[in-house]
């Protein structure tokens, strides 16, 4: 089984690519629904630069690889995914798809790669035996909007705050002050503390360009902005929406601003979007504070995430 390089791929690769994923996700998740076509094809042509390989097997693909590359090299890692069909596993073919993707990594002069693993699926054995390490543990988290009560919170209204909201790019007047408190959330996020007012717009433009909206409320000190919670929803016209980031700017810390915005959110969000059910979040096992404010706002535990992180020539040459 050869690996080749999928350039530009046409909907014939667009195609096989999603049914390989699909297969590979309902063999693994019975219990989720697979991805939309929509959100395979987003991946494959948003905005970012990427590079794509695939295994061809009988008429469409037995195995594919993405690899991510955002950014500016020397500060960004690269983002590696590979599925391989259930049917063909245990046979190389995933080590094969890390190599091409670790050759094209290096040579993107990029110093590290990361990836993401469900616990508890081969995912883990196979990048712990390749050169990977698991940097952080995830849980991921989700809330009935139709079950959630937000009026305690709304109620919490620091003295001296104030809350704005926006969709799509902040505000210019305010994207510094932004940048600053994406900056805040570091202690959570490894290697994520090179947030700049362009990664930022990127990030919205990114957003934009795969369908989905952004919807974000902050909370305002006089004209600083001491802390934000963001939300995708996504075009397909499916009602699970996604939380992106929330963050407190440390001296704002200790107002429960946090649960402030997120429970604003929730209230804008059921007025403006009614037809979502559900909203998924990720938190950081050791982000205790975050947790609480997401079990306080009706949040229960969905499944468990692996982030990898390998130094570049530690990788299968
Ligand atoms: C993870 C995945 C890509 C591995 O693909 P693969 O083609 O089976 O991997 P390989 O055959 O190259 O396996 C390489 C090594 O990984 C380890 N490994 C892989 N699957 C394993 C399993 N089920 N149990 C234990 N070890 C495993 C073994 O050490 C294996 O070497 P060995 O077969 O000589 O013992 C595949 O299971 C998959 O598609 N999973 C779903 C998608 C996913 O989670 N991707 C995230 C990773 S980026």
């Amino acid at each position: 089984m050869d690996v080749i390089e999928v350039r530009d791929p046409a909907d014939g690769e667009l195609d096989a690519w999603h049914a390989l994923v699909s297969s590979a996700h309902t063999h693994d998740h019975p219990d989720e629904p697979p991805p939309e076509p929509s959100q395979t094809v987003g991946l494959l042509l948003g905005g970012e630069r990427r590079r794509l390989w695939a295994v061809p097997h009988e008429d469409g693909f037995g195995a594919v690889a993405s690899l991510r590359l955002p950014g500016d090299a020397a500060l960004r890692a690269g983002e590696i995914e590979i599925h391989v069909h259930p049917g063909l596993r245990r046979r190389g073919v995933g080590t094969r798809l890390l190599r091409s993707a670790a050759g094209a990594l290096r040579a993107d002069q990029r110093a590290t790669a990361i990836a993401q693993a469900l616990a508890g699926t081969p995912a883990v054995p196979f990048l712990e035996s390749r050169g990977f390490g698991c940097v952080l543990t995830t849980r991921s988290l989700v809330l009935r909007t139709a079950e959630t009560d937000t009026a305690p919170y709304a109620a919490l209204n620091p003295s001296g705050y104030r809350l704005i909201r926006w969709t799509g790019a902040v505000p210019d007047r305010l994207a510094a002050d932004f940048a600053k408190a994406k900056r805040a959330m570091a202690d959570h996020e490894e290697g994520e503390s090179a947030w700049t007012p362009e990664r930022i717009r990127e990030t919205a433009e990114q957003v934009a360009k795969r369908g989905d909206e952004l919807y974000t409320v902050a909370a305002l000190y006089g004209t600083r902005l001491a802390g934000f919670t963001e939300i995708v929803v996504p075009g397909d016209a499916s009602d699970r929406a996604f939380q992106y980031d929330t963050a407190v700017v440390p001296e704002h810390r200790g107002l429960r601003l946090g649960l402030w915005v997120k429970a604003a959110m929730l209230r804008w969000l059921a007025e403006e979007r009614p037809e979502i059910a559900e909203i998924e979040t990720d938190n950081a096992d050791d982000n205790e504070h975050m947790l609480a404010v997401n079990e306080a706002l009706g949040f229960r535990p969905l499944r468990e995430y692996r982030e990898y992180q390998a130094t570049a020539s530690d990788l299968p040459r």
